[in-house]
């Protein structure tokens, strides 16, 4: 608009109670230390490093012998769950560390740090008499009851690799996570409850196992109480096991710094999710330090995160970074809005929450209930509150501030991914100024660039893709068993960088705008669900020749999912089969992959060279008759045929 003062976006002061950390009292000193981090990272880093126990000190702060791959701490030992646990006994021994709220309301547990200690002691002991030894991997299928954190605590314990699979994917997304990871004892549950209604996950866990024959111990948390069935020799009661002959202590195993802390799957743009490995010291460290100044940890916080722990912001915000620094957690394991809208707000008056932390989803599910329902409840608890997942368009964010934090609270809008293990780009509440929509500036030692296709970088305001320059202690350090993806997928495009996948710009404030992925990866209620998965679950349904997925803009889950599908001759495209094909990506995958809308098609727009243009794709899907350049399409009469067909 020519002649038009450019509008600055307006920025936002809030301030209550914030610890003020020398450090992130003022954008003055963000900047300050920022600056150091960024000139001296080995000594930022060897400073910080300090925050967690190491049982031999480290020698190196960070090397990178073969490029890209990087190690930080090297030389150092230290067990994660000594951290978490027994560091805190003389001191919070009595403490806190995790209050249970079931999905029912009077089903609420509250476990000291002490006690904590000895269920995972407890359940160390039986990982060894299963065998399981230092190096090895153990699978999590859990919902979110305490006993997946004990879990994780006691693999980490004794030196195994746990692999977390979310409690919402299907046997057959089960089976092959527990295969690429080589697990040999899986833990889960006889079944959960999601609003009420029972959800049978041992036989899930069955179907998955008759094609997983390395598994040879399973242990059952009896939950749900519902009937299941235990396989002789293999399966056993988790609480036999924990009641057991027991000898009082399991010693913590002293890890090197960069032995393999846990395996997290995600998914990628091809059809098979990708083993993100995370590291002992690294993102121990990193996880913690994010924990302590993004969240502004005190003492007395009780810090409720909505995440499940199936995914990385349960992994580093509920239970790593959290318990590392002596926190408590809030764990609540049914949804959102069950019974009603104002569970959330209902949770957060009961256990007195001074930190909130959720996605956008959840707020604009909540938003569109009305504001009564956080009305009927004193929030007065809360002191901060934050976002992950997926960007935050700017109403949500004000509905956030305005009826959940009460104008008082700030945001912290914490851009960040499965692969960096903690968050990068967020506001320190109390010193960085906030503006609603922005993920705002980058954590120590955190620097991120705005890059165009041939490498150069952006100007201000200008769109590009985000990458960062330098590596961090939260790092994945490769794909397991698969370093060849590691490189290709985030340090070829941009040599040496690391390439998000995201794309982002920054304003003249060097705040940067996280525009969302520019990848085939797509966030439906922030749950990260790659295009090319959901085509290969359409494929192998018999009657479909071929599939295309592409994300649709939605107002409470962000995006959907839109699929395009050609049938083979002689299969008929009617509502029937939709169900079907959509009953089928849930056998897949999971119910989170499930497509919003299925559209049969005749044929896809392809360029010559047989690549299907998904550009094309998007916009037909989002109802839009501009599809932009078509010159390089094979058979342009296509388009035509899908905006029909989309009409329809
Ligand atoms: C998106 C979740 C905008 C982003 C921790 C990223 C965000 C992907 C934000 C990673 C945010 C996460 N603003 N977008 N504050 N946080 N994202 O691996 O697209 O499940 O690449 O990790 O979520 O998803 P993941």
């Amino acid at each position: 608009m020519v002649g038009q003062k450019k509008q600055k976006d307006p920025v936002l002061r809030p301030q209550k109670n914030f610890s003020r950390h020398a450090y992130t009292s003022s954008l003055r000193q963000y900047r300050k230390l920022y600056r150091r981090s960024i000139k001296k990272p080995e000594e930022f880093w060897g400073e910080q490093a300090k925050l967690v126990s190491w049982s031999k000190p480290f020698s190196k702060v960070f090397s990178t012998p073969k490029k890209p791959f990087c190690k930080w701490f090297s030389g150092g030992k230290l067990n994660a769950s000594f951290n978490c646990l027994d560091r805190h006994i003389p001191s919070r021994g009595e403490k806190t560390a995790i209050i249970w709220q079931g999905e029912k309301e009077d089903e609420v547990a509250s476990i000291s740090y002490r006690e904590l200690l000895d269920r995972v002691c407890r359940l160390s002991s039986a990982l060894h008499r299963y065998g399981v030894k230092k190096g090895d991997r153990v699978c999590i299928y859990l919902p979110m009851i305490p006993e997946i954190a004990i879990s994780m605590l006691a693999c980490a314990r004794i030196g195994a690799a746990h692999t977390v699979v979310f409690a919402g994917f299907s046997s057959h997304a089960l089976a092959k996570r527990i295969q690429d990871s080589g697990a040999k004892v899986l833990i889960t549950a006889d079944g959960f409850f999601r609003r009420g209604k029972l959800i049978n996950l041992k036989a899930m866990a069955d179907e998955a196992l008759s094609q997983c024959p390395a598994i040879n111990n399973v242990a059952v948390v009896r939950r749900a109480k519902n009937k299941i069935a235990l396989k002789g020799g293999r399966d056993r009661w988790w609480h036999k096991e924990m009641a057991g002959n027991f000898p009082g202590y399991s010693k913590p195993v002293a890890m090197a710094s960069e032995a393999p802390l846990f395996l997290l799957y995600t998914s990628g743009t091809t059809g098979t999710p990708k083993g993100v490995e995370h590291t002992t010291g690294g993102y121990l460290v990193y996880s913690t330090l994010t924990a302590k100044m993004i969240f502004d940890l005190k003492e007395t916080d009780i810090f409720f995160c909505t995440a499940d722990i199936g995914w990385i912001t349960g992994h580093s915000y509920i239970v790593y970074g959290l318990l590392c620094n002596g926190a408590t957690a809030v764990m609540y394991e049914g949804a959102p809005d069950a019974p009603d809208p104002g569970r959330l707000w209902r949770i957060v008056e009961k256990f007195k929450v001074s930190i909130f932390y959720t996605a956008p989803t959840v707020i604009r599910s909540l938003a569109k209930e009305g504001e009564q329902w956080p009305r009927r409840h004193e929030l007065s608890s809360l002191r901060l509150l934050g976002t992950v997942g997926e960007p935050i368009n700017p109403e949500s964010w004000r509905w956030y501030f305005n009826n959940i934090g009460r104008g008082k609270c700030p945001i912290v809008d914490t851009w960040w991914q499965t692969e960096t293990g903690g968050i990068l780009i967020s506001p320190l509440p109390g010193a960085v100024p906030l503006k609603p929509g922005s993920a705002t500036v980058p954590f120590f030692g955190i620097e991120p660039e705005v890059l165009r296709e041939d490498g150069t970088r952006a100007k201000i305001g200008e769109e590009g893709y985000l990458a960062i320059k330098k590596p961090w202690p939260g790092i994945a350090r490769t794909i397991w068993k698969n370093p060849k993806r590691y490189i290709e997928t985030y340090f070829s495009k941009f040599k040496g960088k690391y390439l998000t996948g995201d794309g982002a710009k920054m304003d003249e404030d060097g705040y940067y705008w996280i525009t969302g992925r520019i990848d085939d990866v797509i966030k439906v209620s922030g749950h990260r669900i790659g295009t090319a998965e959901v085509e290969s679950a359409l494929v192998s349904y018999h009657g479909v020749a071929e599939a295309a997925v592409v994300p649709v803009p939605h107002p409470i889950k962000g995006e959907a999912i839109y699929a395009f599908v050609m049938l083979k001759k002689g299969t008929i495209g009617n509502d029937n089969l939709k169900v079907e094909l959509a009953e089928h990506v849930k056998k897949e995958i999971g119910a989170i992959a499930k497509p919003e809308a299925i559209q049969f098609a005749e044929g896809l727009p392809k360029t010559r060279s047989g690549k299907i243009m998904r550009r094309v794709l998007k916009a037909i899907a989002s109802g839009s008759a501009d599809v932009g350049d078509v010159s390089t399409m094979a058979d342009a009469g296509v388009v035509q045929a899908l905006l029909e067909g989309r009409n329809k």
